[in-house]
């Protein structure tokens, strides 16, 4: 595979990061649950950073992507399975810059926020919504419940829609024996080539 079939090293950088911190944060949302008391404040801490990190990586993605063009799909792909690819990147960016979004407005509403400030990794202060912060204490509890609801129903979308790119991925690379996963992967090293007296050929 020739090194314009493939995304550049940044674009898998960026792709392999956030699919990693985007199933990180969804598994470690599912056990909080199931948390003794004292660790659930943290998780719940640790969801919000590793969210706002996916918000940031997502916008870089999105504009590494305008400014380098995706290698073109292999040609033998019907016109259907194009469309359909593309349309299932699309949602996943819309996705997973929709779920960070409506979970940091859900958090702007936050009552108690004054008493917990947000602060990535324990480390850096990250700002809330202040329109929303301002709001009167009736609004605000409407507008975290609203946007908690809006922030769970993306979740499921995205379950979705990752359930299909996998399934996506899978078929090309298992059934269709097509190099469409290579495209995502940094080149492997060959066999090293055969030599005549010592000399490569
Ligand atoms: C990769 C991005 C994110 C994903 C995939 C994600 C996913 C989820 C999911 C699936 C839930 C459970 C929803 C439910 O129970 O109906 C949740 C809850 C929550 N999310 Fe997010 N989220 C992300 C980013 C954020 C961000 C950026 C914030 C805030 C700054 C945030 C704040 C919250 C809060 C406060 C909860 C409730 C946790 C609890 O009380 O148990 N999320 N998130």
């Amino acid at each position: 595979m020739t090194r314009s079939e493939r995304y550049t090293g940044t674009a898998m950088a960026l792709h392999w990061l956030v699919a990693l911190l985007v199933i990180g944060n969804l598994v470690l949302v599912w056990t909080i649950g199931s948390l003794p008391g004292p660790m659930v404040r943290p998780a719940i801490d640790t969801h919000k950073s590793i969210g706002i990190t996916v918000l940031g990586l997502v916008l870089l993605r999105v504009l590494w992507r305008l400014s380098h063009p995706p290698p073109p799909l292999p040609p033998a792909y019907p016109r259907r399975e194009r469309l359909l690819a593309h349309g299932a990147h699309l949602l996943l960016y819309a996705l997973i810059l929709a779920l960070p979004l409506s979970g940091w407005i859900h958090d702007s509403a936050f009552k108690d926020a004054s008493a917990h400030p947000l602060r990535l990794f324990g480390l850096v202060p990250w700002p809330r919504i202040a329109p929303i912060m301002a709001l009167d204490p009736v609004r605000k509890e409407a507008v975290h419940a609203f946007w908690f609801r809006v922030h769970g129903l993306l979740a499921y979308g995205l379950y979705v829609l990752l359930a299909l790119h996998l399934l996506g991925v899978l078929k090309h690379h298992l059934l269709d024996r097509d190099p469409v996963l290579h495209r995502m992967l940094p080149r492997r090293r060959g066999p090293r080539r055969a030599t005549v007296a010592g000399q490569e050929r």
